[in-house]
């Protein structure tokens, strides 16, 4: 699959139809605009994504919308065209009875698998609607849960938008690496239709613009795997302090430091050791995080006061192209409000610290979706300050047996990130012990791990429905937010099995659940 240029996602582009031409979104139908049941041949095996109404109906004010679905069902005899015509055309009257109107369903039979319409790497259903329609695919996209959705955007010459819904989340590790991710329809319709860069202070931009802006002592938000983060020039303390100002975070917690190549550790770090090394190969650009004893010019502001520095070399393509265009290394926390849930999309960034102070870089839904691994190096033994996206046992395969940070106190923590109490929701949230009980109160939301045999009453969150703790991770901030934002009484998580990421997403879990420490 053909790697797209990364400015090819500047907000504002697609705004540019040259042609004059009319401008299209093809959706897929499975996973995308409905859950994917597997071969649906009956109304009854219908889910909606019902939420994502209100998207379609503001997306079809700018583009005209199409549904493109292959129904390799057809093919394999698991069902028949005729019951998928039926089934979409009651989908379509949904819609239709919700103000929304696809313009034209394109079905694909897949019953001739070596010579498909649809087979790529032929974009057969977008050059139909260019010809049909006189659709002009440079400004068109598609939205879809399978990467073959975006390589036949990419071959048609429109872009393609990737949702974790339906399949996403399964197939996220197939997805080269520089392809916008969106937890759902509604999430990828907003990135489409600009809505954060039409905010009245504009202070989204192009990855070229956010570097100019770093340095010259300006404020950056940007998309990392893990989660964004909010960043400044490492040797600029006074563009740092505006950091911990616009968090509201303590000063002695330190910033972690992100390089885009192994010179700028060095211009960090004056002994790198063997250990790191290993350690960097094996996981840079990636989500681990390393303490090193530090230069002496890397300002005191940025570490805390500290003698040692965090350094981590994000995999995110526009977080490495942000770091290397700016030619320094970029300090940045997480681009919460001190306390809060981290975000993972760049919506959440502006929800918690406003439009202004700082520019920030659309890059969809993070992938990885918690915070880092935190390794210090600077004891005899290696020790891990704070599980995270990288899981504990991959790093003990190359470090041997890993020391645990003793149970931190306010002063004199080892690793501030540790203060128990640090991402989350507002509304109150309990942590308990699987198996999930039944729920009868309507104002209670429950956060699982794995889809369960229980009655609830109130709204249900299920992090992964085969019991992934990737998929977990990906899914946590963005589950945490969607319940917290239903004005329910309570939030009752349960935690995860203690394997994988399951110990990151656990540790999250706890400190949203620990009453605030006041914030000294
Ligand atoms: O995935 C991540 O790590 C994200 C993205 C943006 O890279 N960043 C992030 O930063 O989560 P932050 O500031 O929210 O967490 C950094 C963690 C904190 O627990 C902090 O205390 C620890 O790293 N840390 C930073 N410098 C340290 C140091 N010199 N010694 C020990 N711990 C340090
Ligand atoms: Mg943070």
């Amino acid at each position: 699959m053909k790697a797209g240029s990364l400015d090819f996602f500047s907000p504002g582009l697609y705004e540019l139809s040259m042609s004059g031409q009319k401008k299209a979104v093809f959706l897929d139908r499975d996973g995308t605009i409905i859950e994917n049941s597997g071969c649906i041949g009956s109304i009854d095996e219908v889910i909606m994504f019902t939420e994502a109404f209100d998207a379609l109906k503001r997306l079809q004010n700018h583009y005209e919308l199409f549904v493109v679905t292959n129904q390799s069902g057809i093919g394999k005899g698991f069902n028949t065209a005729e019951e998928v015509a039926a089934v979409n055309a009651f989908i379509d009257s949904v819609l239709r009875d919700n103000g929304i109107i696809i313009k034209e369903w394109y079905v694909c039979p897949h019953d001739s698998p070596d010579n498909c319409e649809c087979k790529k790497p032929k974009p057969y259903f977008l050059n139909k609607a260019r010809d049909e329609y006189g659709i002009d695919l440079k400004s068109s996209w598609v939205i879809g849960d399978h990467p073959h959705d975006i390589e036949f955007a990419e071959n048609g010459g429109a872009k393609g938008l990737y949702v974790l819904t339906g399949h996403g989340v399964r197939h996220l590790d197939e997805l080269p690496p520089d392809v916008q991710v969106f937890h759902n329809l509604t999430e990828a319709a907003a990135r489409i239709l600009g809505s954060g860069n039409e905010s009245k202070d504009n202070n989204y931009c192009s990855i070229e613009e956010a570097a100019n802006f770093l340095r010259s002592g300006g404020l950056v938000a940007f998309p990392t795997e893990t989660v964004y983060g909010l960043g400044a020039d490492v040797f600029n303390p006074g563009a740092a302090a505006r950091i911990f100002e616009l968090k509201g975070r303590p000063l002695f917690n330190p910033l972690i430091a992100h390089i885009s190549d192994m010179e700028m550790l060095d211009r960090l770090v004056s002994d790198i050791g063997e250990t790191a090394l290993r350690l960097a190969e094996a996981f840079w650009p990636g989500p681990l995080t390393i303490v090193f004893n530090k230069r002496e010019s890397v300002p005191d502001i940025v570490t805390g006061g500290s003698p040692t520095v965090a350094v981590r070399m994000p995999s995110h393509p526009m977080a490495l192209e942000l770091i290397r265009r700016a030619g320094t290394a970029v300090a940045a926390p997480s681009a919460n409000a001190f306390g809060r849930t981290s975000p993972t999309t760049a919506a959440h960034v502006v929800e918690q610290l406003g439009s202004l102070g700082y520019k920030i870089i659309d890059g969809g839904a993070c992938r990885v979706g918690v915070e880092s691994t935190v390794l210090s190096l600077v004891h005899e033994q290696p020790m891990l300050l704070r599980p995270g996206g990288l899981a504990a046992e991959d790093i003990e395969k190359i470090t041997g047996p890993l020391a645990l940070a003793e149970k931190p106190q306010i002063k004199g923590l080892e690793s501030p990130g540790m203060l128990a109490s640090h991402y989350s929701p507002l509304t109150p949230f309990v942590l308990k012990n699987p198996p999930a009980e039944a729920n009868d109160d309507e104002k209670t939301g429950l956060l699982l791990f794995e889809p369960a045999e229980i009655e609830s009453a109130g709204p249900v969150e299920i992090l992964s429905r085969r019991g992934s703790t990737e998929d977990a991770a990906v899914n946590l901030y963005a589950a945490m937010r969607r319940l917290d934002r239903l004005g329910l009484e309570r939030i009752i998580a349960y935690r995860l099995p203690e394997r994988g990421l399951g110990k990151a997403v656990n540790d999250r879990m706890k400190k949203a659940a620990t009453p605030a420490e006041p914030s000294a």
